[in-house]
């Protein structure tokens, strides 16, 4: 790392640098991981990643690199340093080379040092940042002070009693939780806060720009920002206060909640407190996230200090503001993994939908777990106690499985036809909207065994309609887009498939052999074929034709017109024999196309580094030769089946 500050000297003779700001955001936006894994093959070990050292040959690995440091070092050769110098020495970057190519990474904007005037307020800025966290430092120790020594402190603490929030020891988990997250008291006046900083000598006009006191209109002076509100400070990664977030409580004086004001008053922007970047709990939580190799992402801030007071400690939420990529980011210094843990109502859910963009921009694994309708973590917590917390997180499952479900709920059984169609095509949208062919291929399947459960449970309840389910599963295998295939062309321009033809030629000769074929056989037909057995399902053409007709996809129709009017086979076990032998073949063509891209898959998770995935995909591979000696012996014995 030493080198990367020479190199900023050593730039100064050029006059254009690249401003210290700059460099700052991009080391701390950049996953040293991820910028090694391009060229290094690392695997995990504890805190840190280890693989085969890049600047000297060695057998067994001796490179290791610590994200949350940000930091590679070889104990083998002694090479060691940052994001930009691994760059620098394995690319043969320039320092601003590096530092350009890391933005670009990181999606910053690159700013130039020209002048000694701006270097000179870059050191104003610095000096200005360490003059806020001092009267943030201060002003933390005076809202934890009034929570026991103000006369209305009480208020706050009757709000944590309302939560079970009482430590029955100072060193309790309570105790330790309250302390950790500087629980506090900001008073009911106008001056209480200002009073105090100016009795310390603060400056009231940085106590301003820390977002902690505000300019009168009138007359000069400050006053308080926070007033009679329950305190949470918020910290930075190296556990600074930076800001605070305030919930209302009831007025001191009448009891009542003042409705107008908002249920929180957080500190606005300033130079140490950037809403979209920073974790509330982060700090706290980050031992915790990174033994459990998991965090839990929670709505609001009591849902944090609440779990952790429970001992359930990996615990962080996004103050308030939708789940950004740099909060994504900055979990993933020390896990690979989260789990979403939102409130069950319509916010919550829309919540969980929204950060699946954030975490796959920074490559977080997302799981969401549920919560019943109506609780949140902390009355969950509070009522059930953590082990009840602990199950739901358990019963937590992959991000896309958890949307795919939302919209294949019991719901959807009572839902209008519209509105089935509408959550049919969302189901497709989400799975369309995953470029991993190995992930879409598993949530595919999900989709399938939940609407099968539907259908399952449904003909249980006695609500029957199986042909609709049946309809669905094809619909969701239709839309989705096989990876292995190009885009569909326009419709009515399908180029025909003499095998698929002639599998729906025979269905339409003999419908009933629907019945005598197993549903698992027909997952080889894709795309329209598959909607035109799902059209045969839910339609019988001898019952009515033109009503069937109507329904099928516009690329079938006149090859069924015409197949309708002129059956092919008249002989029913002849067809049935074709029609067995056909998909035999389909099954072994998307056999064979699963084989390939899964071969594919092997090699990038190879690339990757990913084992797990690499192993994955080669159980599949094997799977798929399974299937096709199944088929083949099926096939020697074929004519005796039936
Ligand atoms: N929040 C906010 N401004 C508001 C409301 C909420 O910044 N006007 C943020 C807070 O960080 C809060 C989180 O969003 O913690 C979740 O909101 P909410 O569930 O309403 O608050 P909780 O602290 O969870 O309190 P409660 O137990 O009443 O749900
Ligand atoms: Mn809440």
């Amino acid at each position: 790392m030493g080198d990367a500050r020479g190199r900023v000297a050593a730039g100064e003779v050029t006059g254009a640098l690249i401003s210290e700001e700059t460099i700052r955001l991009v080391r701390e936006r950049t996953d040293i991981q991820a910028v090694v894994s391009e060229t290094v093959k690392l695997t995990r070990r504890g805190r840190s990643w280890v693989g085969l050292c890049p600047f000297h040959k060695e057998r067994s690995p001796s490179f290791h690199v610590t994200p949350e440091r940000g930091i590679f070092h070889c104990f083998g050769c002694g090479e060691h340093g940052n994001a930009f110098d691994f760059l620098m020495k394995t690319e043969g970057l320039s320092f601003p080379e590096a530092v350009h190519r890391l933005a670009e990474r990181a999606g910053i904007e690159i700013e130039k040092d020209r002048s000694p005037a701006t270097r000179r307020e870059e050191e104003a800025a610095r000096k200005l940042r360490d003059d806020l966290y001092a009267i943030l430092a201060l002003a933390a120790s005076y809202y934890e002070r009034m929570l026991t020594e103000h006369p209305h402190g009480r208020l706050a603490l009757d709000e944590l009693a309302r939560r079970r929030l009482v430590p029955t020891s100072p060193t309790d988990t309570i105790a330790t939780a309250l302390q950790s997250f500087r629980v506090g008291y900001a008073p009911a006046e106008w001056a209480g806060l200002a009073a105090f900083l100016r009795q310390q000598g603060a400056s009231p006009s940085t106590a301003e720009q820390a977002g902690l006191l505000l300019p009168r209109s009138a007359g000069g002076g400050f006053y308080d920002r926070f007033r009679n509100r329950l305190m949470f400070a918020v910290m930075d990664l190296q556990g600074r206060v930076v800001g605070f977030s305030g919930r209302i409580l009831p007025d001191p004086q009448t009891g009542i909640i003042d409705k107008e004001s908002g249920k929180y008053i957080n500190s606005p922007e300033t130079p140490v407190y950037r809403k979209g970047e920073l974790v509330f709990g982060l700090f706290q939580a980050r031992q915790a996230i990174r033994q459990a190799e998991q965090a839990v992402l929670v709505e609001g801030n009591f849902d944090v200090v609440s779990l952790h007071a429970r001992g359930i400690r990996n615990v962080v939420a996004p103050l308030g503001t939708a789940f950004t990529a740099e909060q994504a980011m900055a979990i993933k210094r020390f896990a690979p993994e989260v789990v979403l843990l939102f409130d069950g109502d319509a916010a919550g859910r829309k919540a969980v939908r929204a950060a699946r963009e954030p975490c796959k921009k920074a490559g977080l694994v997302a799981r969401a777990a549920t919560l019943p309708e109506g609780v949140d973590p902390d009355a969950l917590s509070r009522e059930r106690g953590p082990e009840a917390v602990r199950a739901v997180i358990q019963a937590s499952r992959g991000l896309l499985e958890h949307l795919v479900a939302a919209c294949l709920n019991e719901r959807f059984t009572s839902a209008s036809a519209e509105e089935r169609a509408e959550r049919v095509r969302e189901v497709v949208a989400l799975i369309n909207g995953e470029d991993d062919p190995a992930v879409r291929a598993m949530v595919q399947q999900f989709a399938d065994d939940v609407a099968r459960l539907l259908v399952q449970r449904d003909e249980f309840l006695g609500k029957v309609d199986a042909t609709t389910f049946r309809a669905l599963v094809r619909a969701v295998r239709a839309g989705v887009a096989r990876p292995e295939v190009a885009p569909s062309p326009p419709r009515g321009e399908v180029p025909r498939d003499p095998v698929t033809d002639e599998v729906l030629g025979i269905l339409l000769d003999f419908p009933s052999l629907l019945n005598d074929i197993e549903e698992t056989d027909w997952s080889c037909l894709r795309g329209d074929a598959a909607l035109v057995v799902a059209v045969l399902q839910e339609h019988d053409p001898e019952q009515d034709a033109e009503k069937f007709l109507a329904n099928l996809p516009t690329s079938f129709q006149s090859f069924a017109l015409q197949r309708l009017a002129a059956p092919v086979y008249s002989d029913l076990s002849t067809a049935r024999s074709q029609l067995e032998a056909n998909l035999k073949k389909l099954k072994v063509r998307s056999i064979e196309q699963e084989r390939v891209s899964l071969k594919k898959e092997v090699v990038r998770a190879g690339q990757l580094g990913d084992q797990e995935a690499e192993m994955a995909s080669l159980r599949e591979i094997e799977e798929c030769f399974r299937q096709r000696m199944q088929l083949r012996s099926r096939r020697a014995g074929g004519a005796a089946r039936r």
